[in-house]
Order: C-alpha cells, then structure tokens, then sequence
C-alpha cells in the first residue's frame, strides 16, 4: 500500500512537471540549445534598427583582422605573385617548425608529408593530379597565391590558415622542393 501511495505521488508529481505551462512558454527547457540555435543564422547579421540584414562592408575598408591580397585569381595575377610576391617573415626555425606543423594538417593529405604529391588521398585515388613540388618551378609568391586562390582541382586555404601561418607553410613548401631537388 505505501508502494502504492509513492507511485501515485510519483505519477502526480511528473504529469504535473510535464504539463505545466502551454507549449509556447515551455516552464522548463530541457537542453534550451536545441530550441534556441547557438550559432547565428546564415545571413541573418543584425543590421540597422536590429533587422536582420545582408550589409556588406562598406567600400574601400576592410574589416578588423583581414588583410588585403592584391594578386587576382588570373593567370597574369599568378605571374604577377610568383615573379614579385616575397615572404614578409623571417626564414627560421620557428617558422619553419610550425610551417611544418601547418602543412602535414591542410597539405600533406594530398601532397604527401615529402611534397612528392604522394598523400593518402592520392594514394587511395582519391585525388588525381597532385603534383611533385620538385617538378613544379614555383616561388614563395606563386605558392602563397595558390594557397589563396587554389589552382585548378586544389581550392583556397585562405580561410584555414591566418596570414603568417601562410608564410609559414610557404617557407616549409620551399624546404620539401629544395630536399626533393637534391
Ligand atoms: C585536396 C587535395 C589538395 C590539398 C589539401 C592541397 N593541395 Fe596543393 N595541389 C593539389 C592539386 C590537385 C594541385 C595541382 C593543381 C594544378 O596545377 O592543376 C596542387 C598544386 C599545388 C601547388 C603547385 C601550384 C603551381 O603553381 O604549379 C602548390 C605550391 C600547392 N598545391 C601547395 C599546397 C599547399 C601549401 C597546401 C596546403 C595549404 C595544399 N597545396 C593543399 C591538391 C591539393
């Protein structure tokens, strides 16, 4: 019988929780991410008066952060990086390290942890065409170009990699060539 009374307290107590309040003002949220969505809704940035809006920058600035690539993705834009474009950093080991560390994340998948063009995508055939840096007659300003634009099956990296971590990879790119070449 006291059994009995506890389920019957236990059933009140839940049909309680679970029916109070209507369904548009839930009393209680559980998990309220799944309700109300984290991230901002594509092209829903607040505009004027808080209206959703689809503002672009405003011309001639440039947003916080970003720094402008001057080289189009054009064939004369290409000639243009890889004949003038050079690395604003220093060549060292610090930046050799992390060029590293960098390039076997984005690159080697397809170019191979050589540049030999042997990366497991490769391998599995996944990705045809990748070619070997030492066959390539690349420069630090066509290889950070490609890493801006993409080039033909390989796309843009701009957006994985911030500016110096581009450089980066550039001065670690020209080691691997440089090793395939001896
Ligand atoms: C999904 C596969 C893939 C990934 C990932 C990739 N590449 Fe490539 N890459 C290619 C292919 C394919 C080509 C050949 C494009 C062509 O010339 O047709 C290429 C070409 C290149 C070239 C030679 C371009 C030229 O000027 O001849 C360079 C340099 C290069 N990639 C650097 C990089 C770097 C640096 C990264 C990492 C930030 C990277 N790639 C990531 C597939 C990839």
């Amino acid at each position: 019988m006291k059994n009995f009374a506890k389920i019957i307290f236990a059933l009140v107590v839940t049909t309680m929780i679970v029916s109070c309040g209507d369904n548009r003002t839930p009393s209680v949220q559980y998990m309220p991410d799944m309700y109300e969505a984290v991230p901002y809704e594509p092209n829903g940035a607040v505009g004027v008066n808080g209206e959703a809006s689809n503002l672009k920058p405003v011309e001639g600035t440039i947003a916080r952060g970003q720094v402008p690539y001057e080289y189009p993705n054009t064939i004369d834009g290409y000639n243009q990086a890889l004949n003038e474009l050079k690395s604003p950093l220093e060549k060292n080991d610090d930046n050799l390290e992390n060029g590293k560390k960098m390039y076997t994340i984005y690159c080697a998948v397809c170019h191979g942890t050589k540049g030999d063009g042997n990366g497991v995508l490769s391998q599995r055939e996944k990705f045809n065409g990748v070619p070997n840096f030492k066959d390539r007659a690349i420069t630090e300003g066509s290889i950070y170009h490609v890493i801006m634009h993409g080039r033909n099956l390989m796309g843009s990296h701009a957006s994985q990699l911030r500016v110096e971590e581009r450089w980066q990879v550039v001065q670690y790119v020209e080691k691997l060539r440089n090793d395939l070449l001896k």
